[in-house]
């Protein structure tokens, strides 16, 4: 059976958003409801995989037999991804990443000034945890990444694909209000080296299952190259 077919297989899921400490109240997120990654993480279950799922702070349940490790912000989510991305065979990076962090965390909470009305915050970057994982030199897994975007979808899809050495990308179109961020439904264009499939708009959790099985077939060739 499928299951038994894919019981050896270990998945690693990163969903969900980032949440960057400005200082102890207050905090940069973006609107990433973790629902894809989450329904990335059931299918894979449902195909048989044992599966790792890496949480930003998210509102939704744990998938049934999923192995779920919670965290706030991108440096927590690096460190764990990097971890059991020793142990994986798959890694689908689905997080929305928060691209920086305040350079300097306040240990108390910051006061409004009256003198100025402009507050100036300096950030720095965040580690790429996906181009990270994909540039492991040893057990090194099978990587997918997740291109969100609002315009040139297919061009900036591919640059991702490429420098950060990626073996399939999921294109996600944010433009559109249907789909995407904080709703139940979604269309991906996956993209890999030779060649591109779109999956049209249907539910995270049918998308979720077409996108895995599609994973699986490209991981299975290259395993076997
Ligand atoms: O932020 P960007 O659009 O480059 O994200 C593309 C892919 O890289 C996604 O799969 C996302 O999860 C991953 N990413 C990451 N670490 C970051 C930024 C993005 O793993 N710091």
């Amino acid at each position: 059976s499928q299951s038994t077919a894919l019981s050896h297989l270990n998945i690693v899921v990163t969903a969900g958003p980032t949440q960057e400490e400005l200082d102890p109240v207050r905090y940069i997120t973006n609107h990433s409801s973790g629902k894809m990654g989450f329904a990335i993480a059931k299918a894979a279950v449902s195909l048989g995989a044992k599966v790792t799922l890496i949480s930003g702070p998210v509102n939704l349940e744990t998938p049934y037999n999923v192995n779920r490790h919670n965290v706030r912000t991108a440096i927590d989510m690096h460190q764990a991804a990097l971890e059991y991305a020793q142990h994986a065979d798959i890694f689908i990076a689905c997080a929305a990443v928060a691209d920086y962090r305040a350079k300097v965390v306040a240990d108390q909470k910051m006061k409004k000034h009256d003198d100025s009305n402009e507050l100036v915050l300096t950030l720095v970057k965040n580690p790429d945890i996906v181009a990270d994982v994909a540039n492991m030199q040893h057990n090194r897994p099978f990587v997918v990444g997740f291109a969100a975007e609002t315009h040139n979808v297919e061009a900036y899809a591919l640059k991702k694909l490429t420098t950060k050495h990626l073996d399939m990308i999921c294109a996600n179109d944010v433009s559109s209000k249907q789909q995407g961020f904080n709703t139940d439904d979604n269309a991906l264009t996956l993209y890999w080296k030779s060649g591109k499939l779109p999956l049209p708009l249907t539910n995270k959790n049918q998308l979720g299952l077409q996108l895995v099985t599609e994973i699986i077939k490209h991981y299975n060739e290259y395993t076997n190259e």
